[in-house]
């Protein structure tokens, strides 16, 4: 089976020659499928960083639109569908040939089981076939890590992950070394937006659509909660968020005609909890730099918030850039080179893993 070219998009990336790239420097396979997309990517370092030679995603958003959410059942044999082709689309775009590749990684949690299976499946098909080291990735470490592919290499920072399922303070002193600070309660900042979205009837995913309204809206027209959870400063909670959101809907006429303010009031309330949290954390912790990734730093107005608070106190804001931010296999390739140079392979037999905590890194 081939994917027409209008099922996947290719991100940007660097042909070998390029940047003098010799076969000395390890190139690594990496495949992505925790959740709705299937992507693939391999990446080699150069003599001043790693370089994506290829990354694909294979987008199904439009397939789990008509269910306002992701179906796993759906997701999971879409994936199934997609994985070859896209696998041989990377290689080709790579330019480089399957013998070639050094090692493989996919991603092993967290996410949805049955997606989570296709990719690790596969890419440990592939090192079995080739003899070649395979890589378990957790999900997670690769939004972590984003901000830094093309440095290609992890100084010590403070890290907002901001995604679909998680919203993760984190104190990286170095790679694999990784602290919680703070995480949410109760829904994820990505959760909160896409359930909002799903009340105001806007189509699935929420945050993109809600940030759009928000542009038009009057951010002080609703006053909704900023929860500072005293007892527990850098955790993170949303659903009374929500709720506030929901009550202030069944209190008006004609919410549609109010929408824009409902997103502005709405995103307003989820930045400033994100940027208070993430500066009190840098303020504990002595951090000097703050990275932001997930899918949610793909929102302008928290990038904004987040880069002039950082910028009041001296400190160096990085975010992914925006190809990387939402899920995607070049963050995966990316983290599986770093374990592929630092640690031992992962054995062949090594499973899935929904929950997969980061600190649980190897
Ligand atoms: O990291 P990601 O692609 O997938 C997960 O690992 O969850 O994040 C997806 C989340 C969704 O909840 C989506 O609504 C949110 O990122 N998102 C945004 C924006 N773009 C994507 N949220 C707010 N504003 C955006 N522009
Ligand atoms: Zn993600």
């Amino acid at each position: 089976m081939h994917l027409s070219a209008n099922l996947f998009s290719r991100i940007l990336t660097f042909s070998l020659s390029e940047k003098g790239i010799t076969s000395a420097q390890p190139m690594l396979l990496a495949i992505e499928s925790s959740c709705d997309e299937t992507a693939v990517a391999i990446i080699r370092r150069g003599p001043d960083g790693p370089y994506l030679l290829s990354s694909l995603i294979s987008s199904q958003i439009e397939i789990h639109r008509q269910y306002g959410g992701v179906v796993p059942e759906v997701a999971c044999r879409n994936h199934a569908q997609r994985i070859r082709p896209l696998v041989q689309q990377a290689i080709i775009d790579a330019g480089v040939t399957l013998d070639q590749i050094d090692a493989f990684a996919a991603t092993r949690g967290p996410g949805l089981a049955s997606s989570l299976l296709v990719g690790l499946a596969y890419a440990k098909g592939l090192a079995t076939a080739t003899g070649k080291p395979f890589y378990g990735v957790n999900h997670m470490e690769g939004h972590l890590l984003s901000p830094f592919l093309e440095l290609g290499t992890v100084p010590p920072h403070l890290g907002l992950i901001v995604s679909g399922g998680h919203t993760l303070l984190i104190d990286a002193q170095s790679h694999g070394n990784y602290q919680f600070l703070g995480r949410t309660i109760d829904d994820a900042a990505g959760e909160a937006f896409d359930k909002v979205g799903r009340m105001l009837q806007l189509p699935y995913p929420g945050g993109p659509e809600i940030e759009k309204h928000a542009r038009e809206g009057n951010p002080k027209t609703f006053r909704f909660p900023r929860a500072p959870l005293k007892d527990r400063p850098l955790d993170f909670s949303f659903s009374g968020l929500k709720t506030a959101v929901l009550y202030q809907l069944q209190k008006l006429d004609d919410p549609q005609a109010q929408l824009a303010d409902i997103c502005a009031s709405f995103q307003a309330a989820v930045i400033d909890t994100l940027v208070r949290k993430t500066l009190l954390a840098a303020e504990k912790t002595g951090h000097k730099i703050v990275t932001l990734s997930g899918g949610v730093a793909c929102n302008k107005a928290l990038q904004e918030e987040l880069r002039l608070a950082c910028q009041n106190e001296g400190i160096e804001l990085r975010l992914t850039r925006p190809a990387l931010t939402t899920d995607n296999a070049g963050m995966i390739a990316f983290a599986g080179l770093l374990a592929h140079e630092n640690r031992k392979p992962d054995p062949l037999n090594i499973g899935i893993d929904p929950n997969l905590s980061l600190t649980a890194l190897r």
